[in-house]
């Protein structure tokens, strides 16, 4: 791909990574490219970080076709810098913009992108632990016009942000709030891509959870309310007995990249997984009868995230006394282990970026 270049003329004060909390500082470039029908994509550009001028009739800013994805760079300490798995994000980005009649991006062009951007701002990936370089790549309807419609026209663009945990807890447990109002997807709508819209319609719920003091919503299904889905940014797990069980990917789950990266683990270590529905009332019984052991959030974002409480319908639940797990830390430990070049990359998933 035949990528311009304009270099910022004045670079950033790069932060304190002691205290980056997650997606406050923008690196100096931005990746941009712009499709138009029966052209494709043109014009591919790295150029200086800063806002963009639209159209007011702008179609995404009335009809929301809108995509994103989120993934980090990795610095090691040799200094080699890594991307998780990008090639599952590229593919997951397709899916969800064929859901939303959107124009669709090869995945290796997706994959050079990125890396051309990482390797310009290769000086913003952080290095103390627990630290990386979030990069959100994202998609939208460009094409003036209010009639509704798939748009004829599209930019994509890739910012990056250097992060440090998603919550400001850390890694330590998280409480949940169970909702019982508020959906956040149906089977046969956009649950499983990853747009904008559907966090839009996730906040309403996030901001109840957390005027009460929780962290986070757990979602139950749209139909029933009844069965377990996911956590506001998250996949939800919970070890049952000795079994790990999570919401399968039918349609209103979003297929996570650390989701999918845990579950190959558990099975590695022989721990059975059971990706089945789970009704909030098996759940709540088994954290009273003391059969829940342990639960956790897996995301790029949050990477993992133990879940130390769980509210639902005026009761509450302490789960491992509100205490990290051993399997949620093990887990924690191998995942990070492995981006951050410290644990064997056995499955192959860090992708170098070649400086
Ligand atoms: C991620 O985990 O990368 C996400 O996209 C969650 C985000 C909404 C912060």
């Amino acid at each position: 791909m035949d990528i311009k270049f304009e270099k910022a003329t004045q670079l950033k004060q790069k932060p304190d990574q002691n205290s980056l909390g997650f997606g406050k500082y923008f690196t100096d470039h931005m990746f941009l490219m712009d499709y138009t029908k029966g052209i494709g994509w043109h014009d591919a550009r790295i150029v200086p970080y800063g806002p963009l001028q639209i159209d007011p009739a702008t179609m995404v800013l009335h009809y929301a076709q809108e995509t994103f994805e989120g993934l980090k760079a990795y610095r090691h300490k040799n200094g080699k810098i890594t991307l998780f798995r990008p090639e599952m994000n590229a593919r997951r980005m397709i899916k969800s913009n064929e859901r939303l009649c959107m124009a669709t991006l090869d995945e290796n062009i997706f994959i050079e992108a990125i890396e051309e951007l990482v390797k310009i701002e290769q000086d913003w990936v952080p290095s103390l632990k627990e630290t990386s370089l979030y990069i959100r790549p994202f998609m939208f309807a460009t094409e003036t016009s209010v009639g509704v419609h798939a748009a004829k026209s599209y930019q994509f663009i890739i910012i990056m942000t250097p992060v440090g945990a998603y919550y400001p807890e850390g890694v330590n447990p998280v409480k949940i709030w169970v909702e019982d109002e508020y959906v956040r997807a149906v089977k046969g709508g956009t649950g499983f891509a990853k747009c904008g819209g559907n966090y839009a319609a996730s906040i309403a719920a996030q901001e109840k959870a957390q005027s009460q003091g929780y962290t986070q919503v757990l979602w139950l299904d749209g139909v029933e309310r009844k069965y377990v889905e996911e956590v506001g940014t998250m996949n939800a797990m919970f070890v049952i007995d000795d079994k790990v069980v999570t919401a399968p990917i039918d349609g209103s789950v979003l297929p996570g990249v650390t989701r999918d990266s845990i579950i190959t683990l558990l099975k590695d270590w022989n721990i059975e997984v059971e990706e089945r529905k789970l009704s909030i009332d098996e759940l709540m019984d088994a954290a009273k009868t003391g059969r829940l052991k342990e639960a956790f959030g897996t995301g790029t974002a949050a990477v993992i995230s133990p879940i130390g409480q769980l509210y639902y319908k005026g009761e509450e639940v302490q789960i491992n006394d509100f205490k990290t797990g051993i399997l949620t830390q093990k887990l924690y430990d191998t995942l990070t282990g492995i981006q951050w070049g410290d644990v064997e990359d056995k499955f192959a998933w860090n992708h170098e970026v070649k400086l």
